[in-house]
């Protein structure tokens, strides 16, 4: 029995409903009807639950959850499954995504972007913001989030990239594991995607990422491996672009044997939206779950058929049903199901609550790139101070307070209640008796004349991004980008800030980017905040770090290049890729192992800012590195001090240099720890590594090995700069 549709929503419709509280949430019927299923019984395990259920199931039960019923204006989710009240299933709704709850959803906070979340370098923060996500999304009815995005940003012209976790697999590991765990500990499943390689939006349906086996082990495929076995993630969502000439969602080697054997991925695998190819080849090569915009075409009677025929055996039928229950018992899904329609489509999640993290992430994931003769914090009463630029005003805050696509919150209707740096920024600086005045900047005049007769100028760089689209520039762009592409830059952002820099000595940049741009006018001005896409709390984020409220703690998740000419991608056979054999786009990751900063270390390449650079309104002091070997690696302890006048929080790195046996990039990040520290305040961190830390992939055993010899460690607060060094041996190796 199908659920009846009682909502439909216009969009807009929603917004008069009342805010919601957890205890006012009606939960969905399953559990009047546990007499009947044993496997809602929560005292079994989930793999136990799931096999009883798929025993209890026919074969038209079971293909019923294996695809999507393609009604995308479902409530305003992204995609949807009918309840089976005989059998205790709840209904099944998919939602994007990672910067907050939403697709066509309303009422939802609209939090910052990936990118933030990343360069937070804070794991409680991530697992917070992933909770909070969590929460909406279960009050809005949502089973399963289709986040995080964690594939690495290979380009910095990548479309996608501000959605994902930056250029390193450590760190994107790390990021998407925390977020996961927030999103779960909510009752909703998380969905780790778009595995893999799915690198670039030009050719994104058909283009095939030609990659050796050592080069995805070590750098694409770790931050889905923290993602199944530390955080548990209960969905993967396989890519659109095919991999060595398999497309991802049918592709034997990344779904059974690297995903499901080697990783032990106990879930299930999902398609990305009109990413399934075909039935009989997806089904055998380990795809459990097909995903569309209309209704299945490969997974449903297609696939009865094919199971009937024995194209595709019955156990692995049950396996592929198996898969997804077991996560949705294990996640919590069945056992405290969301609020069903109408009260869920309804709900307002957005509450002060919401928006307090929403700002707190927008705070913490703001790196501060230069501050010279301290202009910022900005001091002092009774400023004058000129606001500058599209990105700062009304509706400049509407074009960057997130990237566009299938995460924007939300995608289509109702604009988010975003608080502009122009409204965030007036507020703050009345409390202090300054005075702003506004110019948005296509007047150049006017924009030069405001700067002159302020103390202070700061002018907001905006650069749009969005899923299907890659930047065709490294130079920031005043433009805003959908899913079918960028609107002329409407401003030159670089020549804004160089006028406005030759007439106002203290003038500080603000970017709203969601990857690097390059910076002609650096020299020029005195500070530089990178704030990524802030989410609705742009202005009042802006505000508390402008104001010094809060010292920017952020570090960078990308190397930011001069140019172009600097980065590993050297021809257009990388990236975006040309016309193979095959018929399709080929993309060839001949830059190996060397992507990001692995690549500007080994060709003694000095990039504009490094990987893991941030600065702070105070200073931190590394001392007393001990490192102690251990069976497995070694644990290394060190001090880190607040040498400076404020609170503030430091991203303390560890980055392993391999001997030379290893044929590996110079360093790799393999540790951090943020901490935050008052004036005068020491603490003890301590790493430990595991052997992973220091092993390669061998391509001859096809396994993870540690090459003999001393390894030496760098500790510091920046790739760049690592005052702390020690080493330890390993396989019988003295240093
Ligand atoms: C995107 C996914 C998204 C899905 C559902 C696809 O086009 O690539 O990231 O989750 O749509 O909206």
């Amino acid at each position: 029995m199908f659920r009846p549709r009682l909502v439909r929503l216009s969009l807009g419709l929603a917004f008069a409903a009342a805010t919601v509280t957890p205890a006012l949430v009606q939960t969905g019927g399953s559990a009047v009807q546990a007499a009947g299923c044993p496997w809602m019984n929560r005292h079994k395990s989930p793999d136990v639950r799931a096999h009883e259920l798929v025993h209890a199931m026919t074969l038209d039960q079971k293909i019923a959850e294996l695809y999507g019923r393609g009604d995308i204006t479902y409530y305003g989710a992204a995609n949807d499954i009918p309840a089976v009240p005989a059998l205790c299933i709840p209904e099944l709704v998919f939602n994007d995504a990672g910067a907050g709850v939403g697709d066509a959803m309303v009422g939802t906070t609209a939090f910052p972007d990936g990118i933030t979340d990343a360069a937070s370098w804070d794991p409680n923060m991530q697992r917070k913001v992933g909770a909070a996500i969590g929460w909406e999304a279960w009050h809005k009815g949502i089973d399963v989030q289709l986040a995080p995005g964690v594939d690495i940003a290979r380009d910095p012209l990548g479309g996608r990239n501000f959605e994902y976790a930056g250029e390193d697999p450590y760190l994107s590991g790390q990021t998407g594991a925390a977020e996961i765990e927030g999103i779960q500990s909510q009752h909703v499943a998380a969905t780790v995607k778009h595995y893999a390689l799915n690198d670039q939006e030009t050719n994104r349906m058909t283009d095939s990422s030609q990659v050796n086996e050592r080069t995805m082990q070590e750098i694409h495929l770790p931050a889905y491996e923290a993602a199944v076995k530390q955080a548990h993630v209960g969905a993967v969502m396989c890519s659109y672009n095919r991999v060595n000439g398999t497309y991802a969602c049918e592709n034997s080697y990344l779904l059974n044997h690297v995903l499901k054997d080697e990783f032990g991925f106990p879930g299930w695998v999902m398609s990305d939206w009109g990413g399934t190819h075909s039935t009989v080849k997806a089904a055998n090569n380990g795809l459990d779950q097909e995903q569309n915009i209309s209704s299945g075409t490969y997974f449903s009677s297609a696939l009865k058929t094919a199971v009937q025929k024995h194209q595709v055996p019955m156990s692995r039928l049950n396996d592929m049903v198996f898969r997804l229950m077991r996560s949705l018992f294990a996640v919590g899904v069945f056992d405290d199901p969301p609020p069903s329609e109408p009260q869920a489509a309804t709900a307002v999640v957005d509450t002060p609550q919401e928006r307090a993290t929403a700002l707190e992430a927008a705070e913490g994931g703001a790196v501060l790139l230069k501050d010279a003769h301290n202009v910022l914090p900005i001091a002092g009463a009774n400023k004058r101070i000129a606001l500058i630029g599209h990105a700062a005003g009304e509706d400049g805050a509407q074009d960057f307070y997130q990237g566009g696509g299938s995460s924007k919150v939300p995608i289509a209707g109702v604009d988010p209640a975003v608080v502009s740096p122009l409204a965030g920024i007036t507020t703050r600086a009345e409390a202090d008796g300054d005075a702003v005045t506004y110019a948005d900047g296509r007047d150049l005049g006017d924009a030069v004349a405001t700067a002159a007769a302020s103390d202070v100028a700061v002018v907001f760089v905006g650069d749009g991004g969005s899923e299907g689209t890659d930047r065709s520039t490294l130079s920031a762009q005043d433009d805003t980008c959908t899913l079918v592409g960028c609107s002329p830059s409407l401003t030159s952002e670089d020549q804004l800030v160089e006028q406005v820099a030759s007439v106002n000595p203290n003038t500080i940049v603000v970017l709203q980017t969601g990857a690097p741009v390059t910076m002609p006018w650096l020299s020029k001005v005195r500070g530089v905040l990178e704030m990524w896409y802030p989410g609705e709390q742009d202005g009042n984020a802006a505000a508390a770090l402008l104001f010094g409220d809060v010292s920017p703690s952020g570090k960078l998740p990308y190397t930011f290049p001069k140019s172009l000419a600097q980065t590993p991608i050297r021809s257009a056979k990388q990236w975006p890729g040309v016309n193979g054999q095959g018929g399709y786009p080929v993309s060839e990751y001949s830059e190996g192992l060397l992507v990001g900063y692995r690549w500007y270390d080994a060709k003694h390449i000095t990039p504009l800012f490094p990987f893991g650079f941030g600065l702070s309104y105070t200073s931190f002091r590394y001392s007393n590195l001990r490192v102690t070997p251990t069976h497995a690696g070694a644990v290394v302890r060190f001090t880190v001090t607040n040498a400076g006048s404020r609170a503030g929080a430091e991203v303390a790195q560890l980055y392993v240099f391999d001997p030379p046996a290893a044929h590996e990039p110079p360093k790799q990040l393999k540790g951090y720890d943020k901490v935050l520290l008052l004036p005068g305040q020491s603490q003890t961190v301590s790493l430990t590594l595991d052997s992973r830390s220091f092993a390669y992939w061998n391509t001859h055993s096809h396994s993870w090995r540690v090459a003999a010899g001393c390894y030496r460690i760098g500790v510091g607060g920046s790739s760049a700069s690592l005052p702390l060094h020690g080493s330890v041996g390993r396989g019988g190796a003295r240093c």
